[in-house]
């Protein structure tokens, strides 16, 4: 006789995410390693700790992944999906990075994009796909009345395909990117504006970084939907913070130490630093950031010699060719500038790809000035990090259309990010701000930036999900 499986234990909190909080790779043995990933929503839910029948629902990413799935090899509170890789590829890749991240970071080059046609629609079946495979996993974990937290452009329909098969649940989401502004949004085809806006008014909150994405949400679900389509959903504003304790302790450990000494060495003595660490992401707008150094440095020679702008650039998305295309342009520009200006003693930009999180700490400690120019960013936690650590305090050359900028605007240098120009002289007056005056700024960025730590971000969201609030 076969006996039925065991149901599955009902979680109380639920987290869902595209990206788990681990990950697997196949080993030339067969063997499968597993890397354990950071970021906010890792350390925010480690905030109800052991309190919690608490599982966090994550879709298989790779091949490790799916191998993991398959042999049922798992972490306790992780379940990955091992949704067909042709559905992810078009749900991820397709709608959720080539058009929702565009809509909403403004990146298209609209004369010739976007263009929805059949093929649109096709990647758009597989996101719906993607979306239901997550809100019914939700629906089979979750205990009655149990609170979801599901996160994402990559999951805007969840929220309506989870209510409806479970309207008992408390639903939250939150987008961790900016909302675009109501006529850009417009440019998705009626019906499929219309569909992610209901989606995520399917939750009970709808949560964001900062007011001026919430009032940008709003604003699309009033225009296209009516005022009324609000009734039934809480906006919530949750502006996540760094986490100081973490950082303070990670950032003094000896491999960073290490590797401070060996950037110190690639800089030389007595040259200021610019720095800036970030995925090699089209929003942030990196390309810029180095043009503008260029400017600096062929504007006001008296910085060459002077000056060392460390860039640390990690590879992201690297399926989208157009993502290829910028990562090369990156690292052209940054050979340009140290082929024409470049001396024996002296490299002007200090270009990294390779991702390591204790030589971006050690980068951290050592800069003078921060340069952090996104077109457009949810947050942008390297503006709020860099101040916690930096040695001798920082000077902050912030793009205004960075959510940060809402928290910390009054302390930084405010830039807009397409003023190469106007960056330039922010990085001078950066590089030429009297000490006193640096440090003072950098610790009230630095207490602005702790302000709302990760795990007290999660716990506000949470209190507020069950409380009605
Ligand atoms: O930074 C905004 C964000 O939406 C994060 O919440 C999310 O983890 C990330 O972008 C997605 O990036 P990736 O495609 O590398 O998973």
């Amino acid at each position: 006789m076969v006996s039925a499986p065991p149901p599955p234990p009902a979680a109380q909190v639920l987290v869902a995410s595209n990206r788990g909080p681990v990950s697997y790779s196949l080993r030339d043995d067969g063997g499968l390693d597993a890397r354990r990933g950071g970021g906010g929503l890792v350390s925010g839910l480690s905030a109800i700790g052991a309190e919690a029948d608490a599982l966090w629902v994550c879709a298989a990413l790779g091949d490790g992944d799916r191998e993991a799935v398959r042999r049922g090899v798992g972490e306790p509170g992780v379940r990955m999906l091992d949704i067909e890789e042709s559905v992810h590829s078009d749900a991820y890749n397709g709608i959720a990075n080539s058009v929702l991240w565009f809509v909403h970071h403004m990146l298209y080059q609209t004369p010739l994009e976007p263009v929805f046609d059949e093929e649109f629609r096709r990647q758009w079946a597989a996101y719906e796909t993607y979306n239901r495979a997550f809100a019914q996993a939700l629906a089979d974990q979750a205990a009655d009345g149990a609170a979801v937290l599901i996160q994402d452009y990559h999951l805007a329909l969840a929220p309506g395909m989870l209510r409806e098969l479970r309207p008992d649940l408390r639903i939250g989401h939150f987008s961790h990117t900016p909302w675009a502004p109501v006529d850009y949004f417009r440019m998705l085809p009626d019906d499929i504006a219309e569909q992610l806006l209901r989606g995520l008014l399917g939750a009970d909150r709808t949560c964001f970084l900062t007011r001026r994405w919430a009032d940008a949400f709003t604003a699309c679900c009033t225009e296209l939907l009516g005022a009324d389509s609000l009734s039934g959903t809480r906006i919530g504003v949750h502006g996540l913070g760094a986490d100081a304790d973490f950082l303070r302790e990670r950032a003094h450990r000896p491999d960073v130490d290490e590797r401070l000494e060996a950037l110190r060495e690639q800089i030389g003595p007595g040259r200021k630093t610019i720095v800036r660490v970030d995925r090699t992401e089209l929003s942030k707008n990196i390309v810029r950031g180095l043009l503008a150094y260029r400017h600096l440095l062929e504007s006001r020679p008296e910085w060459r010699e002077r000056v060392v702008h460390i860039a640390f650039a990690y590879p992201s998305r690297q399926d989208l060719a157009v993502y290829r295309a910028y990562t090369a342009e990156v690292q052209r520009l940054a050979e340009e500038i140290n082929a024409t200006y470049g001396t024996a003693g002296w490299t002007p930009v200090v270009l990294h790809v390779k991702d390591d999180f204790a030589r971006s700490l050690a980068a951290y400690r050592l800069a003078d000035a921060a340069l952090v120019n996104p077109i457009r960013d949810g947050m942008n936690l390297v503006a709020k990090e860099i101040p916690v650590i930096s040695e001798r305090g920082c000077a902050l050359v912030l793009s205004r259309e960075a959510g940060a900028y809402e928290e910390l605007g009054e302390d930084a240098l405010a830039i807009n990010p397409y003023d190469v120009t106007g960056t330039a002289q922010a990085l001078h007056e950066a590089l030429t701000m009297p000490d006193g005056e640096r440090s003072e700024r950098s610790k009230r960025l630095a207490v602005a930036a702790t302000a709302l730590p990760p795990q007290q971000w999660f716990l506000d969201q949470l209190r507020a999900l069950r409380e009605g609030g």
